[in-house]
């Protein structure tokens, strides 16, 4: 099977991290002969400059085509005043609108070397290691009615939970594959004593579980006992699977554990596509970050670490995905700093590429 990647750099830092990126895509093909099939494009800002839209049709026709998309970041102040509908964002929104990808993966990933700057004790969150799956297409930020109505003299805001059972089903499908490739567990958080879309949830993920999945191990907790619980003994945890809306808390909750924005990678995965494989779009969680974009002071690990989610995730070489992470380990252990982690006594400061540089030669 041949790897194609699609590799949309965007705005800001996103072309600087994204240089990093195609150096270790260099990399595995000369090295350990994994070799992808890459092409390139414009996505955000850089796409309005050139074609007056954020995302051209012709580059949306190639992101449903490829194994994998790989985004940088968009926006800036440059395109702040532009209409909504040709916003960089939108570039982005349409991308996984129409890729139709309903299950966000957010890890939560606590280096060694960086266990001393987190808010938690030390022994809370070294090593640790969870991922939150998060549906991102239904559930209350879409279910209707909503709007703000006027009910007996007053006004009334009102959004709608609302969850079908396929859509429930397909979200808790990608929760158990991905636990198989990692530590063979769930816990699927809602709120089944208060709500019935809680109730709904709880029960066809337990179905798709005994059916399907009955080799993973699976658990139920309520979504607020499920925020204790991350912040309690986080390490408890390998996947958890939960709606739209506990899943965007529960994910910040999570992705602070564990320190800097410019260290947290995430994938959005959708169907399987004819070959198996998901279709997926993978992105740092930061943005464009233009207050340092130009100065080589970018952090790129965050790029980094979303590929090596897509060499899990999308192209089945977990021990490759592994033998990166580690090399991004090994270079924080040894010191290596960019300006928006902590630098203390004993560590080396490091712009973007010699940041690449070193997670190369490691
Ligand atoms: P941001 O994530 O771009 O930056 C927030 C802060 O974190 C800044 O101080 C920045 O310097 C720092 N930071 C972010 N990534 C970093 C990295 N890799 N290394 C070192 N430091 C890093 O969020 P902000 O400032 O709210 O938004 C800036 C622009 O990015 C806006 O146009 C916004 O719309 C866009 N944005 C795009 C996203 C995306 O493409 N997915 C997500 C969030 C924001
Ligand atoms: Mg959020």
């Amino acid at each position: 099977m041949t790897n194609t990647l699609l590799i949309l750099p965007g705005d800001g830092i996103g072309p600087e991290v994204m240089a990093e990126v195609s150096r270790i895509i260099d990399w595995f093909g000369d090295k350990r002969g994994l070799k992808f099939d890459v092409s390139e494009d414009l996505v955000g800002g850089a796409a309005y400059d050139v074609h007056g839209v954020p995302l051209a049709d012709a580059t949306m026709a190639r992101a449903q085509e490829v194994d994998a998309v790989l985004l940088g970041a968009v926006g800036g102040p440059k395109y702040d005043n532009l209409d909504f509908s040709v916003k960089p964002e939108r570039g982005l929104l349409r991308l996984r609108k129409e890729m139709d990808l309903f299950a966000n993966l957010r890890p939560a990933q606590c280096f060694d070397a960086l266990a001393d700057f987190s808010s938690l004790k030390r022994d809370v969150v070294a090593g640790l290691d969870i991922m939150i799956v998060r549906e991102l297409t239904s559930g209350i930020y879409f279910g209707e009615p909503r709007g703000i109505f006027e009910e007996n003299g007053e006004r009334v805001g009102i959004n709608t939970q609302r969850y079908t059972e396929s859509e429930i089903d397909r979200v808790a499908r990608s929760a158990f594959e991905l636990a198989r490739k990692r530590g063979n567990k769930v816990c699927s958080m809602e709120k089944a004593n208060v709500m019935e879309s809680g109730i709904l949830w709880r029960e066809v993920v337990q179905r798709v579980h005994d059916a399907d999945y009955p080799d993973v191990e699976l658990s139920h907790m309520y979504a607020d006992a499920g925020g204790m619980q991350l912040c309690r003994w986080p390490k408890q945890f390998d996947v958890i699977v939960t709606d739209n809306l506990f899943g965007d808390l529960l994910s910040d909750v999570a992705a602070m554990l564990t320190g800097s924005l410019g260290m947290l990678p995430s994938a959005s995965l959708g169907a399987p596509m004819a070959n198996g494989r998901p279709k997926a779009l993978y992105e740092p969680v930061h943005g464009s970050a233009p207050d340092i974009a130009g100065q080589g002071k970018a952090n790129p690990i965050a790029c980094i670490l979303s590929f090596a989610m897509a060499l899990r995730y999308s192209f089945d070489q977990g021990e490759e995905a592994t033998r990166l992470e580690q090399a991004v380990e090994k270079v924080l252990a040894d010191g290596v700093r960019t300006a928006d982690l902590m630098q203390s006594e004993g560590t080396t400061p490091a712009s973007t590429a010699q940041m690449g540089d070193a997670i190369l030669a490691a």
